[in-house]
């Protein structure tokens, strides 16, 4: 996002204030955000507001032409990146599906060429009316993004849906349709986090994965147009946006969730922390302590990846990771090799910045020809870009300008 030109078009509807909010948060992401803003919508948030928040001129008036060398709406549309109009209310969205041309924002809409994401905001049964329904209908036809409203409460004092994305996730939206669709028309399935095996009703063995790689790369695959499917043991994350999220808790139901999924997915991630062992029985009530010392029984888990051989097809693009702390090129071909990868990750967790729980990663990647690539230290979700790139280019996955996804 940083370095693009985002229209933030405001329409008349109480979440109007919310629009300050996702602008600030796009203009701290580096993006340069021109606000276009209905006169109805002045009557719920100032333009000074935004032009503070953006430190860029507001636009409200269609006649409002500041630099004669140029027409105002023409100029916002050709210079943008990506148009968002939030909140977008049942009238805008009337109005923009019919060609109407009365106002700066639907003026500048009509001439833009960059894709165009609505985020609606109103009562329920005017969201729910088949009119604004068939409105929506057309937009999304055209190649408009809609970004469905939540449910929850709302200003008029119903609940359902109607509430619009939250500015975040709108964020999240917009990172979306700015990525290119290199995984367009592919399924992946990633695993995440770790596994836990019970040893007793209040107590487990696992592992220090907090899941953030997988959780990224879910995200990352999503964003690259994906459809995704995320099959994660316990770990205290949000479901990223757009994805299937599948929550498993020990080993062995990870491994059916993988093993029946294997065969909808043309790409399969293995980023998960799998426990390699188990107590041979978890007791059914608590272990109590006493003066003995205490012995704990453990048997092998199944290796996932072992599983998911037996069931891939030939051309299913199968990744693994290893978590490793000595030896690590010796282990990372051997792992390679062995559970028959098209790439492994290899991950030396006692480099600094790459361990459990950073937010950075570096990694380098083994493929089965032989090629070994380090990439350098970045953030998590740079690091799964960098892979899913390298994914998508092995995988003869050649990808469409335009995203699959209806949000
Ligand atoms: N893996 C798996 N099933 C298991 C254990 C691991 O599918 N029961 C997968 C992981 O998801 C990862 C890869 O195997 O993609 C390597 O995991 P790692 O724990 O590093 O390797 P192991 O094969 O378990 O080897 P070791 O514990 O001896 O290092």
């Amino acid at each position: 996002m940083d370095g693009k030109t985002i229209v933030l078009g405001i329409t008349g509807g109480i979440a109007a204030y919310k629009a300050a909010m996702l602008a600030s948060a796009l203009t701290k992401r580096g993006a340069r955000v021109q606000t276009v803003m209905t006169r109805h919508a002045t009557q719920f948030i100032t333009p000074l507001t935004l032009q503070s928040v953006t430190r860029q001129p507001v636009f409200v008036d269609m006649f409002d032409e500041r630099d004669p060398s140029r027409i105002a709406h023409i100029a916002l549309a050709d210079d943008a990146d990506l148009v968002v109009v939030a909140p977008a209310t049942a009238d805008a969205i009337a109005r923009v599906a019919h060609g109407a041309g009365d106002d700066m924002l639907t003026t500048m809409l009509l001439a833009t060429r960059v894709p165009v994401i609505l985020a609606p905001a109103m009562n329920v049964h005017m969201y729910e009316n088949p009119i604004v329904q068939r409105n929506l209908s057309i937009l999304r036809e055209v190649g408009f993004y809609v970004a469905e409203p939540g449910v929850g409460p709302l200003a008029c004092g119903y609940t359902g849906r109607g509430r619009l994305m939250e500015p975040d996730e709108i964020v999240e939206f917009i990172d979306m349709v700015l990525t290119p669709k290199r995984l367009a028309g592919r399924t992946v399935l990633v695993t995440a986090g770790p596994t836990r095996e019970r040893i007793d009703p209040v107590r487990y063995l696992s592992n220090d994965s907090t899941g953030t790689m997988g959780y990224a790369l879910a995200q990352m695959a999503w964003r690259m147009g994906a459809k995704v499917t995320l099959v994660t043991g316990p770990a205290a994350k949000e479901p990223p946006m757009g994805v299937e999220t599948v929550a498993v808790y020990s080993a062995q139901e990870m491994l059916r969730a993988v093993v029946e999924r294997v065969p909808n997915n043309d790409i399969v991630i293995k980023s998960a922390a799998v426990a390699d062992y188990r107590p041979v029985q978890a007791a059914t009530v608590k272990i109590k302590k006493t003066d003995q010392e205490l012995r704990l029984d453990l048997v092998r888990n199944a290796d996932i990846l072992q599983a998911v051989r037996a069931v891939r097809n030939s051309s299913t693009y199968v990744v693994g990771f290893a978590a490793e702390t000595h030896d690590v090129d010796y282990y990372a071909r051997k792992k390679l090799q062995e559970k028959e990868l098209d790439m492994l990750v290899l991950n030396d967790i006692l480099e600094e910045g790459a361990g459990f729980g950073d937010t950075t990663n570096r990694v380098t990647l083994y493929f089965a020809d032989g090629a070994v690539l380090p990439l350098g230290l970045a953030p998590k979700l740079a690091v799964a870009g960098d892979i899913l790139s390298h994914v998508a280019s092995r995988c003869g996955a050649t990808g469409h300008v335009n995203s699959p996804h209806t949000i």
